[in-house]
């Protein structure tokens, strides 16, 4: 969450959940105290207001409350964002680390379609867009933070039972130039080029992504008008709903042999009629119109975590 709000909101509007404990939990809680609700409230909304109505509440109120708290530390972020960015328009080069990259971003897309109508968006609030872009923030790092936070907690536990592995990732990270060697540590990064052609880091993101896919599905879909044909199944009607579970794909012993087994060996070994296959079938980041849009940003992040991790190691060594 702190690296990805890091990159949204800058490094001084972001989160510091690591360093503020109290914060941090009073996020946790919130944002996942509501997950028994999430069916009836995404999938029944107006059922749900209908109950209310009557008195009976399917989700309890507090709920909703957690949801106005979230939003609301949301809206202030970019409130406070958006002061920083129409005060000082030069703020990426002149204060690069505090630059809000994602909701300056956004607001400069929304500034471009809206022309000179930018100005008379949204009556009523403070500035042009402010709901608009409030929910897409908080829409991307919710969408970032667990499913990063999980495939990283799959990467430690599945490293911290092969040791050997460990010990061939780390040869591999120091290969990288500049090299992360303690206690000389460059303070830029190695272009994310050459750290992405890593095969065994590679390797072991591919496979832990498999293996412990971050989000395991239903994605839904619709049939589209002129309805279609689905694994076998023709003459789907338009309209329809119909899903599909990486959980599942990414089971299928024909493509990935011994499924429940994590080996990122298997990418490593593969020929390219068996990897082509492979590719195919995975479906960590979904696919079409919507497909996961920070793909990219997470592979980045989690080779960032390796080598902190290396480091640390070697600082406790030490
Ligand atoms: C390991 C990390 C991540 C995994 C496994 C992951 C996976 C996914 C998946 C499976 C979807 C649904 C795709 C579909 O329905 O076809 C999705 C959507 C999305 N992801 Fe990620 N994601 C990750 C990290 C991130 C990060 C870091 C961001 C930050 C921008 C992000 C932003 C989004 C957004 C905004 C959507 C919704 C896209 C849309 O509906 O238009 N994700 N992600």
């Amino acid at each position: 969450m702190d690296s990805f709000m890091a990159y949204q909101f800058g490094l001084s509007l972001g989160s510091d959940f690591i360093r503020n404990v109290e914060k941090r939990n009073w996020y946790l809680e919130n944002f996942f105290g509501r997950r028994p609700w999430i069916y009836w409230i995404t999938e029944h909304p107006r059922f749900i207001e209908f109950n209310a109505k009557i008195g009976i509440n399917i989700v309890p109120k507090w709920v909703n409350k957690a949801t106005d708290d979230l939003e609301a530390w949301h809206i202030d972020i970019c409130d406070k964002a958006e002061v920083l960015v129409s005060s000082n328009p030069d703020v990426a080069s002149s204060d690069p680390g505090n630059f809000p990259a994602i909701f300056a971003t956004e607001r400069a897309q929304f500034q471009k379609v809206d022309g000179a109508g930018w100005k008379t968006m949204s009556p009523g609030q403070p500035y042009p867009r402010r709901l608009e872009i409030a929910s897409d923030m908080y829409d991307h790092n919710a969408a970032a933070h667990e499913t990063s936070g999980d495939t990283l907690t799959y990467v430690y536990y599945e490293l911290s039972r092969r040791l050997e592995l460990q010990a061939a990732l780390r040869a591999e990270l120091l290969t990288l130039d500049p090299p992360i060697a303690f206690p000389s540590i460059s303070p830029t990064l190695p272009d994310p080029k050459t750290v992405e052609k890593l095969p065994l880091l590679d390797a072991i993101l591919q496979e832990t992504l498999r293996r412990w896919v971050a989000v395991p599905g239903p994605q839904f879909r619709c049939t589209p008008r002129e309805g279609c044909s689905l694994a076998g199944h023709d003459s789907i009607p338009a309209g329809v709903r119909v899903s599909c579970l990486a959980y599942s794909l990414h089971r299928n012993p024909d493509v990935f042999p011994q499924p429940l087994e994590w080996k990122p060996e298997r990418w490593l070994n593969a020929n390219s009629d068996q990897l082509k296959e492979m590719r195919h079938w995975f479906w960590a980041w979904g696919s079409g119109g919507n497909m996961c849009i920070g793909s990219n940003f997470a592979i980045l992040c989690k080779l960032a975590s390796e080598q902190k991790c290396e480091r640390n190691r070697k600082l406790r060594t030490i």
